[in-house]
């Protein structure tokens, strides 16, 4: 079975994608500098599958280490590049930290790929390219529109940077993922989400709140032109968005792909408030997450939803879990977190 370099992937999406490629036979190498992850998320992996990917500790902006690495692990086929720095705050303080970590990454991938003979890439995008889009739910043609963080921006930059490489390089193929909000964990809640310090993104502030870690969540806002008031983001099971990566992959492999460069929303279709979000994994879990309405968070987007239905007709993939079943693993994961803490 092929064997697939996997950036990033003791991160998040990296490891719910590892597991998902090696459920389906891929030969799994993680390339992770472990600056936003940890070792032992290679435990969790081995554990669901029975399997231990190969990992190599090495920073992809280090493109010698990186050469030599394509040299150790010769005939990968497909690249999955899920490395990079996310958070949109740190960004804003650091840009040349984000410039130089998720683009210098990049380019140094796109340009060993040609020289490993690599010829399938596939690229971590984010529906934050949309900004506000002025028509829901958004579609892949919509306009792309300024960046409202240097974090964004990367990640307009990132997939200019693919294309123009591409039309220069007709033997290279690439699929950028647009994920709307990836949550949740997996089943066995072996693996998840590891935030570090105060968590920015609103499902781990719900978890740690929950759990006691926080004492109260802050809701960003409840006058926006929504029905409660509350911001509206598509919330998608982190399962199903690595499933997707698996389709794609193997689309890339198949040589199935239409365009040299194709574009797939990952979304449910489905916008939830913020305030809906609360309520259900309140009412799934049995728990309480204190919470309190204050002003809005600079930058936020008010609403935003994927129109999916070109990842589901061309990729042949939907997301399919339910949201209740989505926050109950969430809740699962921030519990096993919890005893783990305990057991040390
Ligand atoms: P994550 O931080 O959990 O995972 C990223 C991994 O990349 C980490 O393990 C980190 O250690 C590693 N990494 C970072 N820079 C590296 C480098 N220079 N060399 C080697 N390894 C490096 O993040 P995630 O949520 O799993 O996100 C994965 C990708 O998806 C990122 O590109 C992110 O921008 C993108 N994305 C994430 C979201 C989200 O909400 N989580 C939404 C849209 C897009
Ligand atoms: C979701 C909603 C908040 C925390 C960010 C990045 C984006 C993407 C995903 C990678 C919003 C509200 C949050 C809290 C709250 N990442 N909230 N209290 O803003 O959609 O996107 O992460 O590409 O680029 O910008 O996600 O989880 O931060 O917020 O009320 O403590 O929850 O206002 O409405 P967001 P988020």
């Amino acid at each position: 079975m092929a064997k697939i370099l996997v950036t990033g992937g003791t991160g998040y999406i990296g490891s719910h994608t590892v597991v998902e490629l090696q459920k389906e036979g891929f030969e799994v190498v993680i390339v992770d500098n472990l600056s936003n992850s940890n070792i032992e998320v290679l435990n969790g992996i081995e554990k669901i599958t029975g399997i231990r990917p190969a990992f190599e500790n090495i920073d992809c902006v280090d493109y010698v280490s990186m050469d030599r690495m394509f040299e150790k692990y010769n005939n990968i086929e497909a690249i999955i590049h899920f490395a990079a720095s996310k958070a949109v705050g740190e960004s804003v303080e650091k840009p040349l930290l984000y410039y130089r970590n998720n683009l210098v990454s990049l380019i140094n991938l796109l340009q060993l790929m040609p020289i490993h003979k690599v010829r399938n890439f596939v690229f971590s995008s984010s529906c934050t390219v949309y900004g506000q889009p002025d028509i829901l739910p958004v579609t892949e043609d919509a306009p792309i529109k300024p960046a409202l963080s240097p974090y964004g921006n990367t990640k307009q930059i990132g997939e200019e940077i693919i294309r123009d490489t591409i039309y220069a390089n007709s033997s290279l193929n690439s699929i950028i993922l647009r994920y709307f909000n990836p949550v949740g964990a997996h089943a066995s809640a072996e693996i998840g989400e590891l935030p570090n310090g105060v968590p920015n993104n609103l499902m781990p502030f719900v978890t740690q709140t929950a759990i006691g870690m926080r004492k109260q969540l802050q809701v960003f806002g409840d006058d926006y032109n929504t029905p409660d008031g509350s911001c509206i983001r598509d919330y998608i099971h982190v399962v199903d968005l690595a499933k997707a990566h698996v389709v794609a992959v193997k689309r890339l492999l198949a040589g199935k792909p239409k365009k040299n460069v194709e574009i797939f929303n990952l979304g449910t279709g489905r916008g939830l408030s913020v305030l809906e979000i609360i309520e259900t994994f309140e009412r799934v879990n049995g728990v309480k997450v204190p919470h309190k309405i204050v002003g809005r968070r600079e930058g936020d987007i008010e609403k935003v939803w994927a129109e999916p239905a070109h990842a589901n007709n061309e990729l042949g993939w939907k997301a399919s879990e339910t949201l209740e079943e989505t926050l109950r693993s969430a809740w699962a994961w921030e519990q096993n977190l919890a005893n783990r803490a305990k057991a040390e």
